[in-house]
């Protein structure tokens, strides 16, 4: 099988919404605040926009030979918070590769490209959130270099 990774555009915005919405199935096993309403969502709608079109994010989808999506990554430049040393932060927001198109390295090619866009942009620290169970995620980005930083911690009050 042959594929393509390249820069998404608007066009692209229906099918990396399903994309999101089968990421948020996957996420909501793991933490039921995941919003299964928000891919679909005016506000989601907005957010995909921005993170394709602006030039302080980073959005990529793979296309399969019938040029079909069934991956892609999204991230972004952010705003340094100001407790943090002057440096560079981006965030690597979501990334998903469709089930059957998994372990062919598609996942590790859309992140050693958005890590090759950060170092153009001189961007020092690359973060991203994940589930503590979402183990295969986890060893994904381990294999990629990521190590822990920091951890979230939450209290449910009935
Ligand atoms: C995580 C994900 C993006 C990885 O993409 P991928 O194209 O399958 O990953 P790659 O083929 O590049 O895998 C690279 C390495 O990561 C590890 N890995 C990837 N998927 C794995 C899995 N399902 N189980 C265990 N390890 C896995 C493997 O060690 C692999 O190395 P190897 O090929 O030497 O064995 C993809 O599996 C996915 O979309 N998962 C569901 C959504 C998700 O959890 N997204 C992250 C949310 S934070």
């Amino acid at each position: 099988m042959s594929f393509i990774i390249r820069k998404a555009n608007l066009d692209d915005l229906p099918e990396i919404s399903k994309l999101n919405l089968e990421l948020f199935n996957i996420q909501h096993q793991f933490d039921p605040t995941a919003n299964l309403n928000w891919s679909m969502s005016p506000d989601g709608q907005e957010y995909f926009k921005t993170r394709i079109s602006a030039e302080d994010s980073f959005t990529e989808v793979v296309e399969n030979e019938n040029k079909n999506i069934v991956g892609y990554i999204m991230c972004t430049i952010l705003k340094r918070q100001l407790y943090r040393i002057d440096a560079k932060y981006a965030e690597l927001e979501s990334i998903y590769v469709r089930s059957e198109y998994q372990g062919a390295k598609l996942g590790s090619q859309l992140t050693n490209n958005f890590i090759n866009w950060c170092r153009e942009n001189k961007v020092n620290y690359i973060s991203l959130l994940v589930d503590p169970k979402n183990e295969e995620a986890i060893k994904f980005y381990r294999k990629l270099g990521f190590s822990n930083y920091d951890l979230v911690m939450q209290l449910k009050l009935e």
